[in-house]
């Protein structure tokens, strides 16, 4: 049987890993671009709708100095489009993936901003329609399949980039100019029905990777993986399975240790089968499943322990390390999954008793599978981000993205550095017509302490109608300078600095 023919049968939507390969096509925004249809949206709206130029330029446009020893790329990507031809995409996930490549060298920086060619967009571009289900959006010609969508993070990889959708399989890009190569699946070893995680972790000192991806069929098994980075081809280190399809973003790795914190929050199978609506349609939260732990032996076929806690819905991870028989650990988590709903038609408006998610700090036992303490460091926040030197080691510092209020909860309002050993809290306001995105951290080379470095934060400001990138300084949480980008982009959401 084919595995086309299989998950019909068994009723799973499919996401054409491969993709029907159509000829090179010279992209051309025909998107309309109305700003008074923008004009009494909220912010965060505005932050996020289709990107208003794309190409290569100079930032010439700085508020104070870039520092020159501030060498390298920013790489970013995000949803570029919320209109697919005709259709409105109604996910916050949804849209065409849109990189942004920001180079610096001797105090000067310029932009690469440019859709990522998949498969499956050039595909439309040429039929000229929407023939693709997008997480939130569904065709509008009935189908199963699902767009294999690279806009919820990057990562470098053998000299190459990764784009990563967490549904699909990676899409890589070429090293030199982001160009797409192929539908990737590590040599091989990435089988077709198993999906890749947007969130992969990389040992800074060994250049080993450690991701996940769910199976597509009957088992719904998380399937764990290392990456190695000389071959190029990952290894199943253990294959896990699962009772429903879950919706797991984020992981944890320390030394010896590969941490799972997996929500109540799944895609009902029914909805699927009978294709009622969008993934999004589909996912379901039920509280009395609580919120699973998963602890397992970094090494293949070690150990492996699971506890059921009190159920929250949580989304990214902060870092985790040992301490003897210990795990420490940060998760964002909400208390309920209402931010699920909200982000699946947040166009629509204001949602009243939305539960945002606070950044925990857990400490468990792992040898007897105990909870030792649980403290709230911060409330209503998301997008955490540590010092990748400091991936499974202790680290002091988390820096995360402050969300809005009540009538805007997507319009991120700050920045806060939240030192862990002395609980304090610095915060870098936006202004009211700003918003913010993920701050992405880049310490020094020769940092002589885990804070030093910069802390390069993307947004856009209402006022201008225009995105920027503004560059603190990572210890005093001060403004070193903002880049204006000469263009709306919207602000996207994962990336990295490479040097
Ligand atoms: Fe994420």
């Amino acid at each position: 049987m084919k595995r086309r023919e299989f998950f019909l049968m068994l009723g799973l939507p499919l996401i054409s890993f491969k993709g029907p390969l159509a000829a090179p096509h010279s992209f051309k925004n025909k998107q309309s671009f109305n700003e008074i249809d923008w004009k009494s949206a909220r912010l965060s709206l505005k932050a996020y709708r289709s990107v208003q130029k794309t190409g290569q330029w100079k930032l010439e446009d700085v508020e104070g100095q870039i520092p020159s020893e501030i060498s390298g790329t920013l790489l970013r990507v995000g949803p570029g489009l919320k209109e697919n031809h005709d259709t409105r995409l109604k996910h916050f996930f949804d849209g065409d993936a849109l990189f942004q490549a920001i180079r610096f060298k001797d105090g000067q920086a310029t932009i690469h901003c440019d859709f990522i060619d998949t498969p499956h967009r050039k595909e439309e571009l040429e039929k000229g329609r929407m023939l693709y289900n997008e997480f939130g959006t569904m065709a509008p010609k009935r189908t199963r399949e699902l767009k294999n969508q690279p806009n919820i993070s990057i990562i470098p990889w053998r000299g190459d980039y990764l784009a990563l959708s967490e549904g699909g399989h990676p899409i890589l890009l070429d090293g030199k100019d982001l160009s797409f190569k192929e539908v990737h699946d590590f040599k091989g070893t990435l089988p077709n029905s198993v999906g890749f995680t947007a969130h992969p972790k990389i040992d800074p000192e060994t250049g080993k990777g450690y991701a996940f991806g769910i199976k597509q069929g009957a088992s719904m098994a998380l399937h764990i993986y290392e990456m190695d980075p000389d071959s190029g081809e990952l290894e199943e280190l253990y294959r896990l399975p699962q009772s429903k399809v879950f919706m797991i973003h984020d992981f944890m790795v320390g030394k010896d240790t590969i941490a799972f914190m997996i929500p109540p929050a799944y895609f009902k199978l029914s909805d699927i089968i009978f294709n009622r609506g969008s993934m999004a349609d589909a996912l379901t939260y039920d509280a009395s499943l609580g919120n699973r732990l998963i602890i397992l032996d970094k090494k293949k076929g070690g150990s492996r322990r699971e506890l059921t806690l009190p159920a929250a819905m949580s989304f990214h991870c902060g870092n985790l390390y040992e301490e003897g028989d210990e795990i420490v650990f940060t998760v964002c988590q909400a208390r309920d999954g209402s931010l699920l709903s909200y982000i699946a038609n947040w166009q629509e408006g204001v949602y009243g008793n939305l539960s945002r998610p606070d950044i925990i700090e857990w400490r468990v036992d792992k040898l007897h599978g105990r909870v030792l303490s649980k403290r709230k460091l911060a409330s209503s926040h998301d997008f955490p981000f540590f010092n990748r030197n400091y991936l499974g080691k202790k680290s002091e510092y988390l820096y995360a993205a402050n969300m809005g209020d009540k009538s805007d909860p997507m319009r991120f309002s700050g920045v806060t550095k939240i030192n862990l050993a002395e609980n304090l809290l610095e915060r870098y306001e936006a202004r009211e017509y700003e918003t913010f995105g993920e701050p992405v951290f880049h310490p020094l080379k020769e940092a002589s302490s885990e804070d030093q470095g910069y802390l390069f934060i993307p947004g856009y400001s209402e006022k201008r109608n225009e995105s920027f990138i503004k560059i603190l300084n990572s210890q005093s949480m001060k403004e070193v300078c903002c880049l204006w980008l000469g263009a709306f982009i919207p602000v996207g959401f994962h990336g990295h600095f490479m040097s």
